[in-house]
């Protein structure tokens, strides 16, 4: 199994090949692989189940099921056989349907999504939520922890809010994390450190492409720069 890094690498690519080899070139620095949308539409459960037999990792499978809960329900048992560490919900679905999710897969940290951090208060406004969006995750946070969340993913900037909603057990996970030396050019805008979120309260930090674009480095450069950021992260 994976070690204890904080740090959850997302597996951002539709060539199975290079999700294999970034994990063997990552694997002494990273916890947990996230698998998302894109790797589960394109290979299935058969992609997900190569990669657990290969390389014998937690895996976070980012799917953000929303649906009634009975059909919540029966996309968990399905997937329940790969044993994810993490398997994401919508907290928006309510509690009926995380609590359905929860009990189809024991072995898994359902984890609940709050408010999407691609979405502006003027978003969040128009789809009529009455608060903020830093207080409508922290009272999404809350509804789901009780309706059995293990796990809450939300952005940086939220992580002491929702602490405070959630209490010490939860485990917070926050993408949004750049390393302090990263020259920017993508779509990440408001950020933090990794070190910083991991002390403002987060368990993990989710981090794709301050590391997988060094691929075209080489492995080495790869593997170097994994092991550069766990080192500034603990
Ligand atoms: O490459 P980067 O470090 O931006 O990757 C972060 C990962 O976290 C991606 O898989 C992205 O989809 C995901 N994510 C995010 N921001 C959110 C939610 C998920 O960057 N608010």
């Amino acid at each position: 199994m994976s070690n204890r890094s904080p740090l959850i690498l997302a597996l951002d690519t539709s060539d199975l090949k290079t999700a294999h080899a970034w994990i063997e070139n990552t694997q002494d620095s990273i916890g947990v692989y996230k698998l998302g949308l894109e790797f589960f539409c394109t290979f299935g459960s058969k992609g997900v189940e190569e990669i657990v037999a290969q390389h014998n990792v937690d895996i976070f499978l980012d799917l953000k099921l929303h649906d009634i809960p009975h059909t919540v329900a029966g996309a968990t048992r399905a997937v329940s056989h790969l044993k994810p560490r993490f398997l994401t919900v919508h907290a928006s679905g309510g509690s009926a349907m995380i609590t359905q999710a929860v009990e189809s897969a024991p072995e898994t940290d359902i984890t609940a999504v709050t408010i999407l951090t691609s979405l502006s208060e003027e978003d969040v406004r128009n789809i009529g939520f009455a608060n903020s969006a830093l207080q409508s995750a922290a009272q999404l946070a809350s509804l789901a922890v009780h309706a059995g969340a293990r796990a809450i993913v939300c952005s940086p900037f939220e992580i002491e809010a929702i602490r405070k909603s959630v209490g010490d057990k939860p485990l917070i996970i926050t993408p949004g994390v750049r390393p302090q030396d990263s020259q920017g050019g993508d779509d990440q805008v408001r950020v933090m450190t990794p070190a910083q979120a991991l002390s403002r309260g987060a368990n993990y930090v989710v981090i794709g492409r301050p590391i997988t674009s060094l691929w075209s480095q080489g492995p080495l450069a790869m593997k170097e720069k994994a092991a550069q950021i766990l080192a500034e992260s603990i």
